[in-house]
């Protein structure tokens, strides 16, 4: 096997940017086949501009899905390893596919809005999402660009939230999934252990564009520290409302083979739903990215 990467671009890559608030298609580039540098560094710098891209038409392997996602950073697990692919494990499987009585996947994965990973001292870079049985009504995931979430804040919630921090925690809504899906498994004490609840700040700052952004979301964050409870919920629920509003957002309706890669330091997601009748399976990546500050 080479891990050599050409230096010599395709000359094919295209990048065309959605109409909205965020969002790129990249066409003209085969991630099955090692991606040069100067591709890389255009992928690279149109992720940071766009947010989101959207890689038609990848007929990948999941062993390719994990080289390329590894190109941005270490790759993490998660924490439902049951859900992993066997000979992957840095692969999640996402899907409502119930096989033999046993779901094959995280079925309810983005039921509320959030950022993947911030209950983690170190929260995901990006995730990359690769479709690989898609549903033929609905499935759709929501993005939300939380850049234009902190800069359209007021100025009194500007001020209020500016240097605030909160907690975020895996377990917040884990009782309310379990309930809507029975299948969701209780987590050991080995697991429970490794999502230990984490405080970041409210509003942080990317580490590579400088640029500022609100980093709650209705999934992990429980509250504001250092306030009573009463007052954090209040500000918690309306920045909830102000991250999401219809105008921050893309709505990813998916193609076969589409691979959707996001930046989890600018953008909320959300997945929309599937009907349950109707199959829906893709193999998510995350890169871990750096301390929120
Ligand atoms: C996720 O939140 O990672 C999954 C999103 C989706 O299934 O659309």
């Amino acid at each position: 096997m080479t891990t050599a990467t050409p230096d010599t671009a395709t000359g094919t890559l295209e990048i065309r940017p959605l109409n909205g608030p965020l969002g790129a298609e990249v066409l003209g580039l085969d991630l099955s086949r090692d991606v040069s540098l100067e591709d890389f560094r255009r992928i690279h710098r149109a992720h940071l501009q766009h947010h989101v891209l959207v890689f038609r038409n990848q007929r990948i392997t999941p062993a390719q899905q994990v080289r390329f996602s590894a190109r941005f950073g270490p790759l993490q697990r998660h924490v439902l390893s049951q859900f992993a692919l066997p000979d992957h494990p840095e692969v999640l499987v996402v899907s409502n596919i119930v096989e033999n009585g046993q779901p094959i996947g995280l079925g309810d994965a983005g039921h509320f809005w959030h950022s993947d990973l911030s209950y983690k001292e170190r929260p995901s870079l990006g995730s990359f999402l690769h479709a690989q049985e898609l549903p033929s009504a609905g499935g759709d995931t929501l993005f939300a660009n939380q850049h234009r979430a902190w800069e359209d804040l007021p100025l009194a919630l500007k001020v209020a939230v500016a240097s605030a921090r909160a907690e975020h925690t895996y377990t917040a809504r884990y009782a309310e999934l379990q309930a809507r899906s029975p299948w969701r498994p209780n987590l050991t004490a080995r697991q429970l252990a490794e999502v230990q609840p984490v405080v970041h700040p409210v509003v942080r700052t990317h580490p590579e564009t400088g640029r500022k952004a609100l980093f709650v979301s209705e999934h992990f964050t429980t509250r504001i520290v250092g306030i009573p409870e009463d007052e954090s919920r209040a500000l918690l629920d309306e920045l909830f409302a102000r991250s999401t509003r219809p105008e921050l957002q893309y709505r990813h309706v998916w193609r076969p083979h589409d691979m959707v890669f996001w930046d989890n330091r600018s953008v909320t997601h959300l997945a929309a739903g599937t009907p349950a009748h109707l199959r829906r399976k893709l193999y998510r990546t995350t890169v871990e990215g750096d301390v929120p500050f």
